[in-house]
């Protein structure tokens, strides 16, 4: 049975951002959320938890220990789950506690756009200075612009995403340790978002695990790779010289972490590997899917697949529309991020999710290309 085969009808009943955001006539492909029936070992957890009225504080150290076990699975990468491993309440909360930790009022704080939108909100909402190296055209770290950053800036801190949203680029571990040796030079605090990291598997590096990168913190969860994000935690890893970074963090920080969602996201990290694998799988074969129907349907639109994450970011310039997401959006009837959330420089990319079935796949495909008036 096919991970991404879950009914339109179906997915129209969910409350959540992708299907209740849109009028019921667009196709949402927007949100990073996945069309996916509930993993098979989390529905187990959530309804032992139901069965005995378990909804209390968190206690146990189980999502340190799960991600521990999962790390050192996935990536051989060996971590002490007491020492190297704080809770979080999500993601976006890890970083931005982590920004304020490691950097003054005013510094510097380098990001890669196209990027995630969060991360701006999370330099400038705290009151740092926004400093952007964008990625290069094929879309990889330009490790140039960044060292001539680090030497013309001087960041206290460099958000870096690993795997890359929204291109789904998978840095190479030459990549990162040339990352990680300027970070050192320029004495930069890597703060690292591997969010997206397990569905890209092995061929994801863990950023802390990189030769230089000591005084680095990853910060991560299952929430993405298992379809979580309604259960909010997260975990933050220290480098081997960071340890301080997280011992210092507020109390808060650990606190906004539920119970619930540790044990949903334990339970996913412990028991949905063979899920993940085919879903890891079932999302290499839907970006070939829409390679060859964006090649039959609208050939204007290139599209080369990313090895990692679920998102397509498509480059829309050849079809001569002044806003490509507005346009599909209200002629297309099909949602996507508009490219310029990620870089104000990319009105004419939108950003596509590929986690569902090959079927929406098509639709969305075909909805963009009759709003051109191509059948
Ligand atoms: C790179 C990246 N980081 C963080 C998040 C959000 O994570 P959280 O909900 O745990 O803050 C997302 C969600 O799409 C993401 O793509």
């Amino acid at each position: 049975m096919a991970i991404f085969s879950v009914e339109l009808e179906r997915l129209r009943n969910r409350r959540s951002i992708k299907w209740a955001r849109w009028e019921p006539d667009v196709l949402p492909m927007f949100v990073a959320e996945m069309d996916v029936e509930t993993v098979p070992a989390v529905a187990e957890r959530l309804q032992q938890l139901i069965a005995e009225g378990d909804f209390g504080y968190p206690e146990l150290p189980v999502y340190q220990e799960a991600f521990a076990s999962f790390a050192d699975w996935m990536w051989d990468w060996k971590l002490d789950p007491a020492r190297d491993i704080r809770l979080a309440g999500d993601v976006m909360s890890g970083m931005r506690e982590l920004t304020l930790a490691t950097t003054e009022p005013g510094d510097a704080v380098v990001v890669n756009p196209p990027i995630y939108p969060p991360f701006r909100a999370v330099v400038r909402g705290s009151g740092r200075r926004l400093v952007e190296v964008p990625m290069t055209a094929a879309g990889r770290l330009d490790l140039d612009a960044l060292a001539e950053a680090f030497a013309a800036e001087r960041p206290s801190a460099y958000l870096l995403c690993s795997p890359h949203n929204p291109n789904g680029t998978v840095h190479t571990r030459a990549e990162l340790e040339t990352v990680a040796a300027l970070a050192a030079q320029y004495n930069v605090t890597v703060i690292s978002d591997e969010i997206h990291a397990p569905l890209a598997g092995a061929a994801h590096v863990p950023f802390t695990s990189v030769p230089g990168a000591e005084r680095s913190v990853v910060v991560t969860s299952a929430a993405k790779s298992w379809n979580l994000a309604g259960l909010k935690a997260a975990v933050l890893v220290a480098g081997s010289e960071a340890h301080d970074v997280l011992d210092g963090l507020p109390g808060h920080v650990a606190e906004s972490a539920s119970h619930v969602a540790i044990e949903a996201h334990s339970a996913a990290l412990d028991g949905g590997r063979d899920w993940l694998r085919q879903a890891s799988d079932e999302i290499a074969q839907n970006k070939l899917h829409l390679r060859s129907e964006l090649e039959r349907l609208l050939p204007q639109v290139p599209y080369e697949p990313s090895e990692g994450t679920y998102l397509a970011w498509l480059d829309c310039s050849d079809l001569g529309l002044e806003h490509a997401g507005r346009h599909f959006h209200t002629v297309g009837r099909v949602r996507f991020n508009f490219g310029t959330d990620f870089d104000s420089a990319a009105g004419q990319f939108v950003r596509m999710n590929v986690a569902t079935s090959p079927e929406l796949i098509t639709e969305g495909v075909r909805r963009m290309a009759a709003s051109l008036g191509h059948s």
